[in-house]
């Protein structure tokens, strides 16, 4: 087997659906993975099969159960009413919705009630979004979802992944999560033109993830731009959400004429519940107002490595929070930075006081509002990259698309991986930005994500240092289940990092590998996931 960064094009499964589809030939009904096919050309009463598809993607909706696989057949769906998805998968049998084989899929609300909704007017929460989700442990992959009342309006649901999805001209924000949400990934969104003619630009952002708390929601990859109000906004989201390699421009700009604009503006706007939200290697420009803003968020965020260009207004506002910024970069803001108590260092501010494009490599933005990636991700520029210091502010240079190998370490630090404690940097000798110090509990975890071609079983390395005077063992829970337990040795220094061997079965696609402490210490400092070299 090997892994990679692309998508995973598992083969269709075998189909099974005789219990369900009373029309269907005899079949075994044993088979547990279902795949369903959905075409503009199929019937609702067919099988589901590629040779025999079924119509509506609600009606797949409908007939899916945990671990089915919806593979929809390139064209475009124009529903008149929302597709709803009330059901969950679990933990090992999450429900995939995905584009069939890399077809075009395009899911056009525009025959759905609310597009647009009259002005100023309330309407049903059960009628937003092109897809209304409330489910868990869904996948949604490869759809393009536009002139929706809201493009994916998801409420109180977890453990979804939303990748390689484009949201764009709904009559709300593209992509909406909302109310009890947590652990969900959204990975590589392109969300765009989004605009609320029922609230004049106040509220159509390109991603929201608003008014709720839940931990573990992480932000990879996302290009929002040409909102109406904000490119990402978590306004009263309650927990800390992960913000990294993501894109914000030309946002809050009245781009429909609304007769009395009220669109903000901002590339990242990160209020205003206190919430520790860390955005990392994200840039903002040529926003109508703010590059990246606390917005009345009394936290103590963290922006590492972020860069404003050309933002209408400040590049970074963080004079209500209490946060720390470190090497980023603002240049040609039509404002200074506002940073009020918050503090860090390395930032441009810090280094010289009289920036310009001069300043930078290329100010050409052509390649980063382009095609993407073969696997998906924003394209490699030197766009806004500075001349001098290397480790100022945002880089998009690494080639991380075509022929680049998936990567093997996975830094416990950054999304997709999450810790249940504080990322600190304070022992040296770690890999990468930093490493995860466990909060001192039985319980406290650290958790990876890693991708597999087919299922395996391989053998993984944890980098850690256990600098305490004994062992502080983990189980080993991968996609939800005990699979082996490490003992984590002690190290002998916090700074003495050592190499533990843990081998676990991986499930095919994206997998969810946690350490779970089992004493009371809590983990040891936990470095890196590493899966073995090649991929086996
Ligand atoms: C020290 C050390 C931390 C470590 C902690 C612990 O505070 O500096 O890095 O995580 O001990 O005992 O867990
Ligand atoms: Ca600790």
């Amino acid at each position: 087997m090997r892994f990679r960064g692309l998508r995973s094009r598992g083969a269709p499964l075998l189909l099974a659906l005789t219990l369900l589809v009373p029309v269907a030939p005899a079949q075994p009904a044993a088979a547990q993975d279902r795949t369903l096919t959905v075409a503009v050309d199929g019937s609702d009463s067919a099988p589901g099969t590629v040779a025999a598809p079924l119509r509506t993607i609600q009606r797949a909706v409908d007939l899916a159960a945990p671990g089915t696989v919806i593979q929809i057949r390139g064209g475009t769906y124009e529903p008149s009413v929302n597709i709803r998805i009330q059901k969950s998968g679990t933990p090992s049998q999450p429900i995939t919705m995905r584009a069939y084989d890399g077809e075009h899929v395009v899911i056009d609300g525009e025959n759905m009630p609310n597009t647009p909704a009259p002005f100023g007017e309330p309407y049903p929460r059960i009628e937003r979004g092109a897809i209304h989700v409330s489910g868990d442990w869904w996948r949604f992959e490869g759809l393009e979802i536009i002139n929706g009342p809201y493009g994916i309006f998801a409420i109180e649901s977890s453990n979804n992944v939303y990748r390689d999805l484009v949201t764009r001209d709904n009559y709300e924000t593209g992509l909406h999560l909302v109310l009890d949400s947590s652990d969900n990934r959204v990975v590589n969104l392109d969300s765009y033109g989004n605009r609320d003619p029922r609230k004049n630009g106040e509220s159509a952002d390109g991603l929201a993830i608003k008014q709720g708390t839940g931990s573990g929601n992480a932000v990879i990859g996302a290009r929002l731009w040409n909102n109406a109000d904000d490119g990402f906004d978590s306004w009263d989201f309650l927990s800390p959400i992960r913000i990294e390699d993501s894109v914000a421009w030309g946002n809050g700009v009245d781009r429909w004429g609304f007769p009395g604009w009220e669109g903000d503006g901002n590339g990242f706007k990160l209020g205003r519940g206190a919430a520790n939200h860390v955005v990392r290697n994200s840039i903002a420009f040529d926003n109508a107002v703010g590059g990246f803003i606390d917005n009345g968020n009394p936290g103590s965020l963290r922006l590492e490595n972020n860069t404003a260009w050309a933002n209408g207004g400040s590049g970074f506002v963080f004079n209500r929070s209490a946060s720390t910024l470190n090497r980023n970069l603002s240049v040609a803001d039509g404002a200074g930075v506002n940073l009020g108590s918050s503090g860090g260092d390395g930032n441009s501010w810090d280094l010289k006081d009289d920036w310009s494009d001069a300043d930078l490599v290329s100010t050409s933005a052509a390649v980063i509002k382009g095609p993407r990636a073969a696997d998906g991700s924003i394209p490699a520029t030197e766009f806004v990259r500075p001349r001098d210091h290397a480790n100022l502010g945002a880089d998009f240079s690494d080639d991380n698309g075509v022929g680049e190998p998936a990567p093997r370490r996975h830094e416990a630090e950054h999304a997709p991986a999450a810790c249940d404690g504080t990322v600190d940097a304070d022992h040296p000798g770690y890999s990468g930005g930093g490493f995860c110090n466990t909060d001192n509990v039985t319980g406290a975890a650290a958790r990876f994500t890693v991708r597999a071609d087919t299922p395996a079983t391989v053998t993984l390395v944890v980098g850690y240092a256990n600098g305490g005077p004994s062992g502080r063992p983990a189980e080993v829970v991968v996609n939800g289940s005990t699979a082996a337990s490490a003992p984590f040795a002690a190290t002998g220094a916090w700074s003495s990092w050592a190499r533990a061997t843990i081998t676990v079965r991986l499930d095919s696609g994206d997998n969810t590998v946690r350490l779970v402490a089992t004493g009371s210490d809590g983990l040891p400092n936990i470095d890196y996931l590493e899966l073995p070299p090649g991929g086996a």
